[in-house]
């Protein structure tokens, strides 16, 4: 039988992010037990994670972070060593049609990890790191950037759900003196992210003829990381972070929605053999959505100077790659948004 170094649970493992990260430790790390803990919500896909799922040094469970008892006898029956918390509701569009389960899943769920953590290690090297978005620092206007010492200002429910999650695993860190860990990122694109999202969103709707639903003018501005950036920013901070500290990461990439969305149908004509300017028709502006935040742009330095990370590839190729992998995976795009995703489009965009 195998001996492991560590148990790490990695919670959200089927969804966007979280596939990066287990399919990086589930590969680099063959000394690691990984422990995949997904509810396999509309954004949980195992597709995402097929090419791993036979691995010895990997386990899915399916449970809900929201479950207490259930997350307890995770923890007993896998030995949890130490925890790698991604597990969310992620979109913002959501959030603000229904917060609630953005509180109980966010909130309460990151509580309950948190705590049947505390009630369960006994020793005191294991970590709880704690995956969390920008977003929390509210908005920006067309100067200067987010540091680590910026103050809250979530302005979502989404935000305001991760934000307060922030804090309760910043107070068990020093209540309990428990060896916690955050960071904070920007806007990641990449393979396997749901359709819900700007970028896989308007790459379908590009490619099947529909209208491309721009909010307000489409001068927001966010900063976009590749995915596999930040699976890497994760595995250096949790391998390398300080105890207690907490690390911004971002691409130093900031684009208006209206740039990108351009540049996204100079990709697509490319690749569709469509004559240049084709599927910029189909851009669309659409009402803006409620308290948009205007700008998040963050300044990474902290985690190039400490820790060595910086992003491994340029936007333009980033991008290039992530409309090509939807282009080649077009089942994994139609097993998606067949179902449940066509009744929340109808909903959400009318
Ligand atoms: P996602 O929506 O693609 O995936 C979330 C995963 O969590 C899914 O697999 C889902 O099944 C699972 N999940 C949801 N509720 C659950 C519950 N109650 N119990 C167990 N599992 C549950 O999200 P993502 O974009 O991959 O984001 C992952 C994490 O990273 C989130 O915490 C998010 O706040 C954070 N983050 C995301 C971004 C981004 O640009 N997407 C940027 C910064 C931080
Ligand atoms: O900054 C990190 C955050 O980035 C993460 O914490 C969130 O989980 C993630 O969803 C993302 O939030 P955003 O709201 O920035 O991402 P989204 O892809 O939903 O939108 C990006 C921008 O595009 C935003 O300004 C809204 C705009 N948009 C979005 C959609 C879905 C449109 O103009 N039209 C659309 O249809």
């Amino acid at each position: 039988m195998n001996t492991f170094e560590k148990h790490i649970l990695i919670t959200g493992g089927a969804g966007f992010i979280g596939s990066h990260v287990v399919r990086l430790f589930v590969n680099n790390y063959p000394q690691y037990k990984i422990i995949n803990l997904d509810l396999l919500t509309y954004a949980g896909n195992l597709a995402n994670i097929s090419d791993i799922e036979t691995k010895s040094n990997y386990a899915f469970v399916k449970c809900d972070i929201r479950d207490k008892v259930a997350l307890a006898k995770v923890f007993e029956e896998y030995a949890i060593s130490d925890v790698i918390h991604l597990a969310a509701e992620s979109h913002v569009d959501r959030s603000i049609s229904g917060p609630l389960d953005f509180i109980t899943t966010n909130i309460v769920g990151t509580a309950n990890l948190l705590d049947v953590a505390r009630t369960t290690w006994k020793a005191d090297n294991h970590i709880f790191y704690h995956v969390s978005t920008d977003e929390v620092y509210g908005s920006l206007g067309t100067e200067g950037f987010f540091t680590e010492t910026t103050a809250y200002d979530p302005r979502s429910p989404y935000s305001a759900s991760k934000a307060s999650s922030d804090h309760i695993v910043r107070a068990y860190g020093h209540t309990y003196k428990m060896n916690i860990k955050l960071s904070n990122c920007s806007n990641n694109y990449g393979s396997h992210q749901f359709p819900e999202k700007l970028i896989p969103l308007m790459i379908n709707n590009i490619k099947e003829g529909k209208p491309l639903p721009v909010y307000g003018t489409g001068v927001n501005v966010r900063d976009w990381l590749w995915v596999n950036d930040h699976a890497r920013a994760i595995d250096t901070i949790f391998h390398k972070g300080k105890i207690n500290e907490t690390y911004n990461v971002g691409g130093w990439n900031e684009l208006t929605n209206i740039k990108l969305v351009h540049l996204l149908c100079e990709i697509m004509d490319d690749r569709l053999g469509r004559e240049k300017g084709t599927s910029a028709k189909q851009i669309t502006f659409v009402q803006d959505r409620a308290g948009h935040d205007m700008r998040y742009a963050i300044d990474a330095t902290k985690i190039k100077d400490d820790l060595g990370w910086e992003p491994s590839i340029q936007f333009e190729e980033g991008l290039n790659r992530t409309v090509d992998w939807y282009l080649a995976n077009d089942t994994w795009v139609k097993e998606i948004t067949s179902g449940n995703y066509q009744d929340y489009y109808k909903k959400h965009y009318g």
